[in-house]
């Protein structure tokens, strides 16, 4: 009989998701603070450079992305950070997470190893396993506010890695690698010849210093992955691009060509009006999620609980008891009226948090967190042992 690959079968299912699902079918009005997903509007003259692509008409384009795209996502790549980016080093992909796998696709066989963060974006351990790979995870811990330490790093590497992942600012913690970590991790790569895949999402969404691009450093060594999701609030517009170095730019490309031949030549005019465009928006959002991370620590912070600070991207982690369980917790949040992520969604490092996503208004924020500080009181922070509740 025929069937699906074992890879499919352990295929962890998202965390995030079974609270997504819960809360789209639940009657009840819930202020959503479990999904990442700016509650801004694509800025209109990106819609309309959609638009007049889409009336111009249709055809096929480069695998890569069209050379416009490339050069402008190059150019941007420069202005931001002022390092040489050549159009031809850069990639456009289906969103982030579609050059996010390419990459391991590129790199990745049966046997080897791919080097994650944990907690993580679940996406890359998706990814690892359907490539055939083995998933290795160094920690984040809060007490260093889940800031990466290279020491963690050098540990778990092994003759294995051949894929080492970072993500600064991180999705879910909001921690921003400083540039003496990320210096140190380049070198560590540079020494053991692994390739580092940066995810650097969320570049534009960092609140304190400025964020360093691994690609700078290492750029035989790194591929750097950007995407307009966040930055220009275009999540469901799909794409991503990437700065890859030169001996990996034929490879990734096939694979891109196999998966999806090439991108909608909308989305493409709409990300070209993005990265040439009035950036304005850019810094008017930034100083929101700013804002809203302000807020959201203050309202924690009167209440007693102690966050670990997220310097970017627009997440923060909610300690909860140690006797706790996220997953439940989030469940009886859900019936409390509001939903978060359980750090268990992430990997194993964070079975005692939950997970915020900011990225909605400082009323929703208010609320939600007003609903969290409550139970939080009530319960001692999810602490399972009632003789504790008793005691409270
Ligand atoms: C850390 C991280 N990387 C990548 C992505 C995917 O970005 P894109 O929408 O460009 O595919 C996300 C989306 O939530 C993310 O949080």
């Amino acid at each position: 009989m025929s069937h699906p690959t074992p890879a499919t079968g352990v295929l962890p299912h998202s965390g995030i998701r079974e609270i997504v699902d819960l809360v789209l079918v639940d009657s009840r009005p819930i202020v959503r603070l479990e999904i990442g997903e700016p509650d801004f509007a694509t800025p209109a003259h990106i819609v309309e450079a959609a638009v007049e692509s889409a009336r111009r008409g249709s055809s096929y384009v480069q695998a890569a992305g069209t050379p416009l795209l490339r050069s402008a996502a190059a150019a941007s790549i420069e202005r931001r950070y002022g390092f040489d980016a050549p159009a031809s080093r850069v990639l456009i992909s289906h969103g982030a997470v579609h050059a996010i796998d390419a990459v391991i696709r590129a790199m990745v066989s049966p046997g080897d190893a791919v080097l994650i963060p944990d907690p993580a974006w679940p996406n890359y351990e998706m990814q690892a396993i359907l490539a055939g790979g083995r998933v290795d995870r160094y920690p984040l811990r809060a007490e260093r506010d889940y800031i990466v330490d290279p020491g963690d790093i050098r540990r778990a590497i092994t003759p294995e890695t051949r894929v080492l992942v970072l993500n600064s600012p991180s999705n879910p913690t909001g921690s921003v690698a400083p540039p003496a970590v990320m210096a140190e991790i380049a070198e560590i790569a540079r020494e053991r010849d692994v390739l580092v895949l940066s995810d650097e999402v969320y570049d534009e969404i960092v609140f304190e210093g400025e964020p360093v691009s691994m690609a700078s450093l290492i750029p035989e060594h790194a591929v750097s992955v950007f995407s307009v999701s966040k930055t220009y609030a275009m999540t469901g517009w799909r794409v991503g691009y990437s700065l890859v170095p030169e001996w990996l730019v034929d490879p990734v490309t096939r694979v891109l060509e196999s998966s999806v031949a090439c991108l909608s030549t909308v989305t493409q005019a709409a990300a070209l009006a993005a990265l040439t465009g009035d950036q304005t928006p850019v810094a008017t959002m930034r100083n929101a999620y700013r804002e809203r991370r302000d807020l959201a620590l203050q309202l924690l912070t009167e209440a007693g609980i102690a966050v670990p600070r997220p310097g970017g991207a627009f997440y923060a982690m909610v300690p909860l008891h140690e006797t706790s369980d996220a997953r439940a917790s989030a469940l009886d949040l859900v019936e409390r009226g509001v939903s978060t992520a359980p750090g268990t969604a992430f990997g194993f490092q964070a079975p005692h948090a939950l997970r915020l996503s900011l990225a909605t208004s400082t009323d929703a924020i208010r609320q939600g967190v007003g609903i969290l500080t409550d139970w939080y009181r009530e319960t001692s922070g999810g602490a399972r042992d009632l003789a504790i509740h008793a005691a409270h």
